[in-house]
């Protein structure tokens, strides 16, 4: 396994390759980040995976300061895990020599929503990276997690609407056992706070058994969703259904029909932030 710091160094590296599967993260890697680089490995050669805390995408009063930082044991995590060839961690320099004035826009209906509203510009900022890494390593698939549904979303359609020749690849969100999503942040929990944690996906999960019961009421289920959140001394930001397909909100008749849905949150315990979503 190769560590490349440098945009030339990894140009130099890759040179010839046209079958590169990618993974782009920001660190601080857990079994969820692990597992997106097993099923790089299975649709690509070389696999490379990018470490680069991206200043662009945090907004001011973030984490981006506190945010976690490990290149060390994220590399041996990788090198035990036999599956990348290529790390590339450029620090902030190497990926913004100068003042990145050229910034993909992503569309408001679709960047604007959910995450978008609750963190201005993160859509922007993850848009450009993500395509200044993609002109970086010039994968030909690269993979991305449901965990980040949005985000995924949204990378997709950059991908198709540039027509990048990059297919992105959805993987399942990787839990704990006791259903808590892992997440980089998740180190910011207290012990107290990480017993509560994962009372977010059981909210999910209840959320998905009223609706399998009958319930199609989503605005009232919503509502519930965030009180009981609440309740536990959560600041809930949303609990929103909507259509898998755009992200929107589904009339009755769809729900009623059986649109896909996926039931999306965000909510913060302490000063931590954490984000879920459950297909439905
Ligand atoms: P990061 O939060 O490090 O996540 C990197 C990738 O791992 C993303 O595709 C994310 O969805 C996926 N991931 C994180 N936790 C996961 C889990 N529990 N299960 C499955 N996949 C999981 O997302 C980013 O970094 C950044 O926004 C980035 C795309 C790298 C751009 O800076």
């Amino acid at each position: 396994m190769k560590l490349i710091h440098t945009i030339d160094d990894l140009r130099d590296q890759l040179r010839g390759q046209n079958r590169v599967a990618m993974v782009p993260t920001m660190g601080k890697l857990h079994a969820g980040h692990l597992a997106l680089m097993n099923m790089a490995r299975q649709h690509g050669d070389p696999v490379v995976a990018s470490i680069f805390v991206n200043r662009l995408q945090f907004g001011p009063g973030e984490d981006f300061e506190r945010y976690p930082r490990s290149l060390e044991a994220d590399c041996q995590k990788l090198e035990a895990q036999r599956a990348v060839y290529v790390v590339f961690a450029p620090d902030d320099k190497e990926m913004y020599p100068e003042p990145q004035n050229y910034r993909v826009q992503p569309p408001a209906d679709l960047a604007d929503i959910l995450e978008g509203e609750f963190r201005p510009g993160f859509f922007v900022g993850v848009c450009t990276v993500v395509l200044k890494l993609f002109s970086c390593v010039q994968p030909r698939v690269a993979v991305f997690g449901k965990k980040d549904y949005q985000q995924l979303m949204i990378v997709r359609a950059m991908c198709r609407q540039f027509q990048l020749p990059v297919e992105i690849l959805a993987h399942e969100t990787v839990r704990d056992e006791d259903g808590l999503a892992l997440s980089s942040r998740n180190v910011y929990l207290s012990p107290e706070e990480r017993a509560e944690a994962p009372q977010l996906y059981a909210t999910l999960r209840q959320v998905q058994d009223s609706l399998r019961g009958g319930q199609h009421d989503t605005a009232r289920l919503e509502r519930e969703a965030i009180e009981r959140l609440a309740g536990r001394g959560w600041q809930v930001d949303y609990v929103s259904v909507r259509r898998q397909r755009d992200l929107r909100t589904a009339d009755p008749d769809q729900v009623r029909g059986g649109e896909p849905l996926v039931v999306l949150a965000a909510a913060k315990l302490g000063t931590t932030r954490l984000i879920d979503n459950l297909e439905l």
